[in-house]
């Protein structure tokens, strides 16, 4: 079982300044609720409920303001700071005390995953314990991700951003792993980029034949929203979704109260602390 989780909510955001100048691209607004609320609800999703944060200096009273210690929502969140970013995989190093020797997943900060099959895929990869899982998504430009190459459903190949093409299959900002990741986390050297490459770690686990996949499929929708026309398409997205269809995409007392992991009572509180707003009136709707 995987039962704890990392958010990297850190970062510069220098591809969205000077939106990012001031503030924290994590807490940048996708249509209704701040961008952090998608990551930490694909957590939820995945039955996680313990989880670290990892933010940079200064940020601890904003994302404090926001999501407290997560009793909110049932859940327990922590927070790291990261003084400056040295590749995703160095998310392991810092959270060592935190993982404990423990299975873990891991989940970028500016990632938005939403689709119907998603959650049963996000079940089935925290209820195991061996091994890696990770979640393949088919794009149009493979050239700005880690991409996989999948050959008689096994993963062939595994580069970072390949100049040339080899594969459409994208891998996602969702990674589940086995305990052992801190010691390969701590093993690898940094890139010609000068980073820890999150690809490198996976490849650890493919290396020793322990590499699992999921594909996101048709039905379902990935995007990093890492850039200003990612950004405003997730935005536009979401709000097309919920405006057509009533529901709200990332709702954390709505799943959290789905899960039994708070009551009614705990969001008319929350309804209190968010104040007369679009999200509330949705509150007040799921508690009728
Ligand atoms: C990072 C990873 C890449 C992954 C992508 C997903 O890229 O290095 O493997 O496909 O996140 O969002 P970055 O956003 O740092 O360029």
């Amino acid at each position: 079982m995987i039962k704890k989780g990392i958010i990297l909510a850190g970062g510069s955001g220098t591809r969205l300044s000077p939106l990012t100048k001031a503030s924290n691209k994590q807490l940048l607004p996708i249509h209704d609720k701040p961008m952090i609320f998608y990551p930490l609800s694909v957590m939820m999703l995945a039955n996680i409920k313990n989880i670290l944060m990892i933010i940079n200096p200064g940020q601890t009273e904003n994302f404090r303001n926001l999501l407290g210690d997560g009793s909110r929502f049932g859940i327990n969140i922590k927070y790291k700071i990261q003084d400056k970013p040295r590749g995703l995989p160095d998310a392991f190093n810092l959270a060592r005390s935190f993982i404990n020797n423990d299975n873990v997943a891991l989940i970028l900060g500016d990632n938005f995953f939403y689709g119907q099959s998603l959650t049963k895929k996000l079940e089935k990869s925290s209820s195991h314990s061996n091994g890696a899982t990770i979640f393949l998504k088919e794009v149009s430009k493979p050239e700005n991700y880690g991409v996989a190459k999948i050959k008689k459903n096994k993963i062939q190949k595994i580069i970072e951003k390949p100049k040339k093409f080899i594969s459409n299959n994208a891998i996602t900002g969702l990674y589940f792993f086995d305990k052992n990741v801190c010691e390969f986390a701590g093993k690898l050297k940094p890139s010609k980029r000068g980073e820890l490459e999150i690809t490198d770690l996976i490849n650890e686990y493919k290396k020793r034949n322990k590499l699992k996949f999921e594909m996101i499929g048709r039905g379902a929708i990935w995007s990093d929203a890492g850039k200003i026309e990612d950004l405003s398409n997730v935005s536009s997205y979401v709000k097309s979704v919920e405006k057509v269809q009533g529901i709200k995409i990332a709702c954390l007392e709505e799943i959290s109260l789905l899960k039994r992991w708070i009551d009614k009572k705990k969001i008319i509180e929350n309804i209190k602390f968010y104040g007369n707003c679009d999200y509330s009136t949705y509150l007040k709707k799921i508690i009728i």
